[in-house]
């Protein structure tokens, strides 16, 4: 389908066929980003990695992200952030149990933890408390804030220290001094690239488990499955670690089956075409902005049998993944601009989805029936819930299972 966004050209691809053609075959024509005003205003003058147009800058940067924080070995060096940010939030979850909990809260909380431990190596960011101990929110601002004021005081102890870098501000920061470096890193390169593994890391991991943990609510035959799952592989005298998740496949089957009904990007983020190209036989002009509409090719009947129903099921005994090899299942993209933190984002939802499973009987408030949970959509820069989900919580386990968590992460 072809647009025009007032005097801009606009292609949207709505089938596998035509992801794979724009993305695989004419991938590197499309692997830039159009210069849009969130790109210039919210990133530092497209000095991050999403917003970057394609060229030697974009795939320096793509490079250390794929060397530096992403790399099997240094995600498995940051295992430990995550088993201690997962903890405290089951422990949250366990001193709430018998209320009423929106899970946006806590998910958020736990996922902007663990990715800025990761990325700043602490928490920076502040909060809101409830009376009772709930957590009211998380500010964006001040956390940016924040990282721009610490990263001047951590500039300064690095280059006196030349301390080991342990976290992405460190390896930014000794990257700067780096005179080999192809492209020198500026202070707006530096926070535009630490800007990106916040605000790509957070939302997305939370938006995926709660809608998870909503197609669950609403069909609670699926949930005893995967808890009897829990029960079978992993045993009730243990919290689920990361490695037991391949040996969980019909945990997989719910994250994908999840991914595949509610991606995060309903249409991927725009791609620009830097050359004149010919797309399945349509002339396509430099300077045409694509749209990959991932939520109609999740919905796409010549793909998917009763596409509508949440049926995981479906992916049981099949190979089909999530890297960007199989078009009608695109949640994190695919080709040169694919989500670099795939890995990570799995990690992350696979883990906390198991262990909130293995962990609390999850019920609905007030007598709603399961057939009542709405799932009425919110289209932003993510497509979250317009109604966060609320669920009573009770801890399947005795206390000292918890207590151990507790101590684990303080
Ligand atoms: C559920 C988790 C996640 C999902 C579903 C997701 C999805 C996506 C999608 C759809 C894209 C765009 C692909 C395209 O333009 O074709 C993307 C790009 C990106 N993601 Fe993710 N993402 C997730 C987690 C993360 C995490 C944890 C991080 C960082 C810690 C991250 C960082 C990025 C960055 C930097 C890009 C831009 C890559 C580029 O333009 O070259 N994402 N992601």
């Amino acid at each position: 389908m072809q647009l025009k966004f007032g005097s801009c050209p606009v292609v949207v691809a709505s089938s596998p066929e035509m992801a794979k053609e724009f993305l695989k075959t004419h991938g590197q024509a499309f692997a830039s980003r159009p210069a849009h005003a969130a790109g210039k205003y919210t990133s530092y003058n497209f000095s991050d990695l999403v917003w970057a147009p394609y060229g030697p800058y974009w795939r320096q940067a793509r490079r250390i992200y794929l060397n530096e924080l992403f790399s099997p070995n240094r995600l498995d060096s940051y295992q430990y952030i995550r088993v201690e940010e997962q903890g405290a939030l089951v422990s949250r979850l366990r001193g709430l149990s018998g209320t009423t909990v929106v899970m946006r809260e806590h998910l958020t909380r736990y996922t902007l933890t663990s990715t800025s431990r990761m990325t700043l190596g602490d928490k920076y960011f502040s909060e809101f408390i409830d009376g009772r101990g709930g957590h009211r929110g998380v500010s964006w601002q001040s956390c940016r804030g924040c990282w721009t004021s610490g990263l001047c005081s951590a500039a300064c102890s690095h280059r006196r220290l030349d301390i080991v870098p342990k976290d992405l501000v460190d390896v930014l920061l000794h990257l700067a001094d780096d005179p080999a470096l192809e492209i020198k890193l500026t202070t707006d390169c530096i926070k535009g690239l630490i800007q990106d593994p916040i605000t790509g890391g957070t939302d997305t991991s939370e938006v995926t488990v709660e809608w998870a943990i909503s197609e669950l609510m609403k069909h609670p035959f699926i949930r005893e499955k995967a808890v009897e799952e829990l029960d079978r592989v992993v045993g009730r005298g243990r919290w689920v670690e990361e490695e037991d998740i391949p040996q969980l496949p019909y945990l997989n089957a719910i994250v994908k089956e999840t991914m595949r009904l509610h991606p995060v990007a309903t249409l991927l983020p725009p791609h620009l075409s830097i050359e004149d190209c010919s797309v399945a036989g349509y002339d396509i002009a430099k300077g045409t902005t694509l749209f990959v509409n991932v939520w109609s090719i999740g919905r796409d009947p010549r793909c998917w049998d009763e596409p509508l129903l949440f049926r995981p099921e479906r992916f049981l005994g099949e190979k089909i993944d999530v890297k960007g090899h199989h078009f009608e299942l695109l949640p994190f993209g695919s080709g040169q601009r694919m989500c670099p933190a795939y890995r990570l984002g799995m990690k992350m939802i696979q883990s906390t989805l198991a262990n909130l499973l293995h962990g609390f009987d999850c019920r609905l408030p007030g007598g709603v029936k399961p057939e009542e949970v709405d799932m009425e959509e919110e289209y932003g820069l993510t497509t979250h819930r317009k109604i966060p989900i609320a669920v009573v919580m009770e801890p399947r386990f005795p206390d000292h299972m918890y207590e151990l968590l507790r101590s684990t992460c303080n």
